[in-house]
């Protein structure tokens, strides 16, 4: 099948609108009495759009929801409580971009012995314009891929998710679930330019969602190779449940700084046609509580429709490259 041009906001948007629209055979949303109490979840970026409505939905079930956000706090905290008449919701402060912030909350979750049955990492950012973070790489791909790298590279070795690969106990027979937010905007990406990794690029509103692709691609080739390297042997039930999917379109907080011409047209197209952000985490909650989502890794869904990311995502040597090639940037920054 063709890949759906994303190349530009425009095309972003009709794309969006006509992926809500496909007739391909989805899988069931889960029955409101599936409970989580006693399961700890992590939700990135939880005080605005999706991840807020996956704290409400998660904290709903009975979860332990970790509100990890660098602003919002503790409004959005206390708003996920009230819609969820759960108390067991906490936020913890992290700005994504920021090596220091990063390792001070995982340092966090380390020092109090969290555990976790659930990690989404759904945080995303889509500035207009290029930027670079304090470390100088190009933010997209620091936020959208490169902290997820980071931040479960700590939480692995931590065992605060726990797994055999990193030397924690495992939990063969209740494997913990890690899962990214990504976007079909990966597929009609450019190619990964590994000579250039994570370096700043220049880009205006007009090409910002080709970057904003790229980094999709990152994250979700970065979801594969974890998935093979959580999961190397042939065990029935994996170790480490990794899957990843893009949500279709949110009326979300997202497109905050597109420029003042193109809000008018933005806001009310996504107000009428997107979906709310509490429809649009029905598949992250699909997989964190399905049955069959703890019994596999390496799913990729498209809001409820399990299919297969992108050929050049699927690519074990792309994986490998894109796994050396991370660890190399993370030492040159004394972060690994
Ligand atoms: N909206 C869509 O149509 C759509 C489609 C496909 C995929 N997605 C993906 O869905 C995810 C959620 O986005 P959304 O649509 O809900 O947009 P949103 O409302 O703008 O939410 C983005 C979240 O990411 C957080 N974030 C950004 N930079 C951060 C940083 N440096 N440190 C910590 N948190 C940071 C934001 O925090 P602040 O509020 O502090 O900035 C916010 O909580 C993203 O990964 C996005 O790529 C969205």
């Amino acid at each position: 099948m063709a890949e759906r041009s994303h190349s530009n906001p425009l095309s972003a948007v009709l794309s969006g609108l006509l992926d809500q629209r496909s007739q391909e055979p989805k899988v069931e949303p889960i029955p409101d009495d599936v409970r989580l109490e006693g399961r700890t979840c992590l939700v990135t970026g939880a005080n605005s759009g999706l991840g807020k409505g996956i704290a409400i939905r998660l904290a709903k079930r009975g979860a332990h929801v970790i509100m990890a956000c660098r602003s919002g706090i503790p409004e959005a905290g206390e708003e996920v409580r009230a819609a969820s008449e759960n108390p067991n919701v906490e936020m913890i402060r992290v700005d994504l971009s920021d090596f220091d912030s990063m390792a001070a909350f995982c340092d966090e979750l380390r020092d109090r012995q969290v555990t976790l049955d659930a990690a989404v990492f759904n945080a995303g950012v889509v500035p207009v314009t290029s930027r670079t973070n304090k470390h100088g790489l190009e933010l997209m791909f620091a936020v959208n891929f490169l902290a997820k790298f980071m931040v479960l590279d700590r939480l692995l070795r931590d065992g605060v998710i726990p797994n055999a690969v990193y030397g924690n106990n495992s939990r063969a027979e209740d494997p913990p679930r890690v899962i990214f937010v990504s976007s079909e905007t990966h597929r009609s990406s450019i190619p990964i330019d590994f000579d250039s990794f994570g370096q700043p690029v220049e880009y205006g509103v007009a090409d910002g969602v080709k970057y904003y692709g790229l980094s999709k691609l990152h994250l979700t080739t970065f979801f594969q190779e974890l998935s093979r390297r959580l999961n190397p042997g042939a065990g029935a039930i994996p170790d480490v449940c990794v899957h990843a999917l893009c949500p279709g379109a949110v009326n979300s907080n997202m497109a905050r700084e597109a420029p003042t011409w193109l809000k008018p047209i933005l806001k009310p197209v996504m107000a009428l046609f997107f979906q709310s952000p509490e429809k649009a985490s029905i598949p992250v909650d699909y997989m964190v509580c399905s049955d069959d989502m703890g019994r596999k890794t390496g799913v990729y869904m498209h809001m409820m429709r399990v299919k297969e990311s992108s050929e050049a995502s699927m690519d074990p040597d792309n994986g490998s490259l894109l796994w050396s090639k991370t660890e190399e940037l993370l030492h040159e920054h004394d972060v690994l």
